[in-house]
């Protein structure tokens, strides 16, 4: 396998990441994570346990491996707290190899008061976001009100930022009696974490140079999927960071030629949490099957994710974007008893044939599916560890992905634990 590989979803998130990573990261000595927040969830199973980390790389589990929160990352210096005592209540020891951005932006109590009320005054057309702040967070950052975790080292600049923030959006605070609009509280609060943080604050972008050219391996991990993306997702209902490729260089600090690879991670089949078009979702008996077999709810808010086929439109979009040259699929097995597998092929739009994403891609609202029908295969595949031992269906279901997007497999995963993996 290459040397440093950035992990991106393909879809619409959910679709693995955390499995893939913490695979990936065993041939890795370094792991930086690049956008996003506590909105992620990556679900990690190793040694017994389930971890689920929110802002930490997933990295993080393997106790020799070096770990990075890129400046592109909006962090919640709360949550991140929690997140440490959790994997030191495990035995999991962080000091001296968790080092985040002295540029990151932090996400602060009243922003996920914003996003709440955001999400109440757009009422039934709601973004159906996380409500950990992401969305407020970064429009404070390019709005230039942001608060960096450098900030919190120079007191009387961070308080003064906070009340201009709050002076210049009086919709939100004049009147607000919400503790997390308590400026005092968030600045003790903030003050009261400070001396923890501090020795975790680095220049992220010449610390991976270093390690880059000590040969070290760096694997950049990402959040979300590529039609969440900001620029390249369903916008308006996207997510507020890059969660392509692009976004592990600005979020990190680094060139592109530092990049050997990007896998992409794509699920067997599709599922998306929150609003926002899905022209495979299932809406019958077999979105549900879907849904109960593959434990399809969200790890971050426990919401039911809606379920559909694979869309091969929408992966052929996130495959460029990304550059992807090989994928990992993943919950393969959750497709072991369906008998007839659809695979979205192309699309139609107000009866034309399209087999790319249209123009807007708002319009996924009103494509209808072109599907090419697959027989199942019927038998369990997760005791199975080579590729050829796969039921013959898999593999024509696997290798029509392939072939269709013009990439490699290089993992397929059969399960939640580590060993149910197949390395290609
Ligand atoms: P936000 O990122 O919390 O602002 O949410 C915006 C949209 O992205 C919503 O539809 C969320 O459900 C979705 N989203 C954000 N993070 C994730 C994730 O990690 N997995 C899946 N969906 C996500």
């Amino acid at each position: 396998m290459e040397k440093n590989i950035v992990v991106v979803g393909c879809q619409w998130g959910d679709e693995g990441k955390g499995k893939v990573v913490d695979l990936l990261a065993e041939k890795a000595d370094v792991i930086a994570r690049f956008q996003g927040g506590a909105n992620a969830g990556h679900t990690i199973h190793a040694g017994g346990k389930k971890f689920i980390l929110h802002l930490i790389p997933s990295g993080i589990i393997h106790r020799e491996k070096i770990c990075y929160v890129g400046n592109g990352v909006v962090l919640d210096p709360f949550g991140l707290m929690d997140e440490l005592e959790v994997l030191h209540a495990e035995g999991i020891d962080t000091e001296g190899r968790l080092f985040i951005s002295s540029a990151t932006n932090l996400v602060l109590p009243y922003h996920k008061m914003i996003d709440s009320l955001d999400e109440k005054k757009r009422g039934g057309n709601g973004l159906g976001t996380t409500l950990r702040g992401i969305g407020p967070a970064y429009r404070a950052k390019v709005g230039r009100f942001g608060v960096r975790l450098c900030d919190l080292y120079t007191p009387e600049k961070l308080k003064e930022r906070m009340s201009v923030y709050m002076e210049m959006r009086p919709e939100y605070f004049s009147d607000s009696r919400d503790e997390r609009a308590d400026i005092d509280k968030i600045y003790d609060d903030l003050m009261a974490i400070a001396p923890k943080l501090k020795s975790r604050m680095t220049n992220v972008s010449i610390e991976l140079l270093k390690h880059y050219k000590n040969g070290k391996s760096i694997l950049f991990e990402g959040a979300q999927g590529a039609m969440l993306d900001v620029d390249l997702g369903t916008y308006p209902f996207s997510t507020s960071s890059n969660t392509t490729v692009g976004g592990a260089l600005t979020g990190l600090g680094i060139g592109p030629k530092m990049i050997d690879l990007v896998v992409g991670v794509v699920k067997a089949y599709t599922t998306r949490v929150g609003s926002g078009p899905f022209p495979t979702e299932l809406s019958d008996d077999l979105g549900l099957k879907l849904r109960e077999d593959g434990g399809e709810f969200g790890a971050t808010t426990g919401r039911p994710r809606r379920t559909g086929w694979l869309d091969l439109v929408a992966l052929r979009h996130a495959c460029r974007v990304n550059g992807v040259e090989k994928i990992a699929v993943t919950k393969l097995d959750v497709l072991d008893d369906f008998e007839k597998i659809n695979v979205c092929v192309g699309y139609k739009l107000r009866g034309e044939k399209l087999s790319e994403v249209p123009l807007d891609l708002s319009q996924l609202w009103d494509v209808e599916p072109v599907y090419r029908e697959f027989e199942g295969w019927m038998s369990p595949t997760s005791h199975i560890n080579k590729f050829d031992a796969l039921p013959e269906n898999a593999k024509t279901y696997l290798g029509l992905i392939a072939d269709d997007l013009g990439v490699g497999i290089c993992l397929v995963s059969t399960g939640a634990r580590r060993e149910e993996t197949i390395v290609v």
